[in-house]
This record gives structure tokens, sequence and C-alpha cells, in this order.
């Protein structure tokens, strides 16, 4: 999907797309670098939009590795479902807030790391909070949440629910963003 293409869903739907770009590619690398992506046996993604981060995850996953992806906009689902093809993913058009449901229906009980674009600043606050409980409740103990903000809005409510969260800066990016990484901990 072409970078016009994004900036078209982005003014069909604003505050559900958050942005007028697809993130940049040092920006994945920040986002997924430091993660054991090639052993995580269920990886989740919410809000994929045109796929820059659920390619490079694809690349790096290992054989055993599920990847379930989560996109609310019809577009960027059907654009998804046409152009990746792999048997070890599963895409779902749905709300991030379903992620529960939809892991345990690839049989998965919970994910070992989940990487999400969801702009929450957008969101109505029961629904942000709705999704940040369900990505706590499902995530594995030890596992990792990682998030990109274009604002340090959420910053409150992800601390809640991820007390250790560490808070990174990449300018290498339009807009340049925040990324949260949080351990699940006991
Ligand atoms: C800022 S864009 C990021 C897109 C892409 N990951 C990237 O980094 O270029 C946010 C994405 O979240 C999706 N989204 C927004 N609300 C959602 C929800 N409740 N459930 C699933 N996806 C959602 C949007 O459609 C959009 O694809």
């Amino acid at each position: 999907m072409l970078k016009s293409s994004f900036l078209k869903q982005f003014f069909k739907q604003k505050k559900m797309v958050g942005s007028i770009a697809p993130s940049s590619r040092f920006l994945a690398d920040k986002m997924l670098n430091h993660l054991a992506i090639k052993e995580a046996k269920f990886i989740v993604e919410l809000g994929p939009g045109t796929g820059v981060f659920t390619k490079k995850i694809l690349a790096e996953m290992g054989p055993e590795s599920q990847l379930i992806v989560i996109e609310l906009n019809e577009d960027f689902h059907d654009n998804l479902q046409k152009t990746i093809v792999h048997p070890n993913f599963h895409l779902f058009h749905d709300s991030a807030d379903q992620l529960g449901v939809l892991l345990k229906q690839i049989g998965g009980e919970k994910a070992d790391i989940i990487i999400s674009s969801l702009p929450f600043a957008n969101l109505p606050p029961e629904l942000r909070d709705s999704i940040l409980d369900c990505i706590h409740e499902n995530l594995e103990e030890g596992g990792y949440f990682v998030q990109f903000q274009y604002s340090l809005q959420s910053k409150k409510h992800i601390k809640q629910r991820f007390p250790a969260t560490k808070i990174s800066y990449t300018p290498l990016n339009l807009p340049p963003a925040f990324i949260y990484s949080c351990r699940k901990r006991d």
C-alpha cells in the first residue's frame, strides 16, 4: 500500500488512523530489535496499518511462532489480507479489545510479545482502558508489551498496568515518537 493511500485513510478516519504516514524503519528497528521474536510462540500485533512492523516480525519469527494481527480499519485489513501469505499469520478485522478471544481462537493462552501502534490518545477513555487491561491480562508473565505514541499523554495509564515501563524517543519518524517498552512482572 502506498504512502498516499495511508494519508487517504487518515483523512477518512483521522482518530482511528492517528497518523499521516506509516512508521519509519528506524522506529520499527527500535520497537522490535531488542525482542526475542524468534523464540516467541505467540506474538500479537495491534493496529498494523500498512504492515511496517508486521513484515519485519514475519521475517524474524521462528518456525514455531504464530503471529496474530488485529486491524479495525477495513481497507488496511483487506490490503494486508491480499498481500501477506504466510502459514503462521492470523489476521482479524476486529477491535484490539477482542485480543483475548482471538488469541484463544488460534490456540494461544497468553502472548509472549504484544506490539501496538494504537493511537491511545485519540481513543475514548473507556476503550483505551479496556484495551490496556486486555493487553495486561493476555500477556505472559515476563512477556513484553511494546507500544509507540506521539506524546506522553498515555504514560500514566500504561504505567498503572506496567509500573516498570521504560520510555525512549526517536526523532527519526514522522511525527517523532515515544516508545514504551513494558515487561510484565508479578
Ligand atoms: C498510527 S497507525 C499505525 C499503523 C502502523 N502500525 C504503522 O506504524 O505505520 C494506528 C493503527 O491502529 C489502527 N486502529 C485504531 N484503533 C484500533 C482498534 N480499536 N483496534 C485495532 N486497530 C485499531 C488504525 O486503523 C491504524 O492502522
